[in-house]
């Protein structure tokens, strides 16, 4: 098997640790003021921290959008963060309390995450891409009491279903009956106080797809830092003077952990920006800005590539030195095709949003074998197991499971402790992740698909059940089956089967109407790419239940 030799150069993780030695994780809590006090703030060690070390001039974002370009320092982002801190204060905003942000990719976003956390608020950031009952489920599900948004986005907050939601702020000067946060916090002292919080204390909330039921609200706890700021240092490498652009939104996990708080607990550069994907528009932020470290996804990067050599050479592309990939499966061709064209290997990392951190990555200085995510990290464990929870030898495929606890996992599934025992089905040991996998004979592991019927598209995980329920609430529907099919750019994509009710009939009209259904209410990567009437599904003998791995046999062999 090929395996990639990693570049001459100094890493962070050479100069601390070497492989084979144990590594505890509580040799990173001196970081932390914990340490000292016995209490934490993430927005503090993101923030304050390093304008109190001296780096208050430093660049913290760096904006860029089709019609504007800013830049904030750590100076900046303190004194606009507790400006706004103060205002959630003054409308009651407390310790605990769930504050949604629902913003689109800005330093707003930041501003705002960041200052609910500075109170104690639990923040959940919402994907800016999701429609009116994709944002009523998620705020429905927790009684959510706050919401940060702006006036463009306002049309997808359905206001009157959601009786919990007290006080609506906006990014926007002047909007009638909501809360301007700009320009109250432009009244607000730029000092505010830290709630001081311990470290089991709760920090955000992400929705996620499970195979049914609609999204589980996954809650996790300050204590994260620890593990993404140690993620940050040694498997995203970032170094004092680097220009960091992790391209995911902070409505999903990446985009929180590694696109928020990693690189802010490392103390550089983030770049954010606004706006949809583009060959050009990426390619130009990285010259411009200069990124050095790039984390993005696979899609991302099979865009790229087929966005052609022609492109990519029109930019400066050399400021680069460390690529990350993360979210589904990286092709070996993808790896292979980034050597050509930036001269640097792609390094693919696992884990997932329960998970709260990286658990299995390639280091940077570690050599890489193509379609292999790499090994877990020091400090985690890994293994594969069968149906009983009995190791598999090397090499065969069996449930990816890993070693409970480690620092960044879920403190818990809001209000559903069933769904958070449903992880841990052998006991505490092990934490099993839904992904089959092989690990071979030196710890590499070889990602083989899902155990259940989760669909992977473009990094996105889409639970076949939500889109499933949506779609029956279209009364051409009678019965649905949806999975994901395979698809050489993003993945897979999501493909239904239906049946349809007595007086419907199947012609191309219909079908865009309900993949408009669904796109409109739930999300547009929710919406079925494509739709096949069926006379019937296949089902279970006993209970009626749609066999999806049906379907999705059917739809390999028979297209
Ligand atoms: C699922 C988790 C937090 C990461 C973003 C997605 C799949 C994740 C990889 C990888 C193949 C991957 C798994 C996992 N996945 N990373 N490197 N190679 N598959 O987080 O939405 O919670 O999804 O994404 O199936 O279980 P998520």
């Amino acid at each position: 098997m090929a395996v990639l030799t990693p570049a001459e150069g100094s890493h962070n993780i050479d100069e601390e640790w070497k492989e084979g030695e144990p590594f505890h994780w509580e040799r990173v809590h001196p970081e932390f003021t914990w340490y000292e006090t016995g209490k934490v703030n993430m927005t503090y060690e993101c923030v304050d921290r390093h304008v109190e070390q001296g780096r208050g001039e430093k660049k913290a974002l760096w904006y860029f959008s089709e019609h504007e370009e800013q830049s904030w320092t750590y100076l900046d982002l303190q004194k606009e963060v507790n400006r706004w801190a103060n205002v959630l204060k003054n409308h009651g905003v407390g310790k605990g309390d769930f504050v949604f942000v629902f913003l689109p990719k800005h330093p707003h976003c930041h501003v705002a995450m960041l200052a609910a956390v500075k109170i104690g608020a639990v923040v959940g950031p919402l994907f800016e891409a999701f429609m009116e009952e994709a944002v009523r489920d998620r705020i429905k599900d927790c009684d959510g009491e706050y919401l940060i948004t702006s006036s463009e986005f306002l049309d997808r907050v359905p206001k009157k279903e959601l009786p919990s939601l007290g006080t609506i702020f906006v990014t926007d000067d002047h909007v009638e009956g909501y809360v301007s946060i700009t320009s109250e916090a432009k009244k607000e002292k730029e000092e505010a106080m830290t709630e001081w919080v311990d470290l089991n204390d709760g920090l955000n909330i992400h929705y996620t797809s499970g195979s049914t039921g609609k999204p589980k609200g996954i809650i996790h706890a300050h204590r994260v830092m620890i593990q993404q700021y140690q993620t940050g240092r040694w498997v995203l490498d970032l170094k004092e003077d680097d220009i960091y652009w992790c391209t995911a939104h902070p409505g999903w996990v990446t985009g929180t952990v590694y696109g928020v708080f990693a690189p802010l607990l490392n103390g550089v550069t983030t770049v954010i920006h606004g706006g949809r994907f583009s060959a050009e528009a990426w390619y130009d932020v990285i010259e411009k800005a200069g990124v050095s470290v790039w984390y993005s996804a696979p899609t991302a990067y099979r865009m790229l590539k087929s966005a052609g050599e022609d492109v990519r050479r029109r930019y400066d592309l050399t400021s680069l030195r460390h690529l990350l990939s993360v979210g589904e499966p990286l092709n070996p061709e993808v790896i292979y095709w980034a050597q050509e064209a930036f001269g640097l290997r792609v390094h693919d990392t696992w884990w997932m949003t329960e998970t709260g951190a990286q658990l299995i990555a390639n280091l940077p200085t570690r050599n890489i074998k193509p379609g292999s995510m790499g090994r877990p990290i020091p400090g985690v464990e890994a293994a594969v197991l069968d149906e009983e929870g009995q190791e598999r030898p090397r090499g065969e495929v069996g449930h990816l499971a890993i070693r409970a606890d480690w620092p960044a996992i879920m403190k818990e599934v809001w209000k559903n402790e069933e769904k958070y025992a449903s992880y841990f089905p052998h006991g505490e040991e092990w934490y099993i992740a839904g992904d089959l996998a092989i690990m071979d004979e030196d710890g590499y592991v070889f990602f083989q698909g899902r155990s259940d019927d989760m669909i992977n598209a473009s990094g996105e995980r889409i639970g076949p059940f939500e889109v499933e329920s949506k779609l029956l609430e279209h009364e051409a529907v009678a019965e649905a089956g949806v999975v994901g099919k395979p698809d050489e750019v993003r993945g897979e994509i999501v493909k239904a089967f239906i049946t349809l009710t007595p007086t419907y009939v199947a012609n191309e009209e219909l079908l865009e109407e309900l993949r408009l259904f669904v796109k409109r209410r739930l999300a547009a990567h929710a919406a079925p790419k494509e739709i096949e009437v069926m006379e019937e599904l296949p089902k279970t003998q006993i209970s009626g239940k749609i066999l999806r791995r049906k379907l999705k046999e059917r739809d390999r062999v028979g297209g």
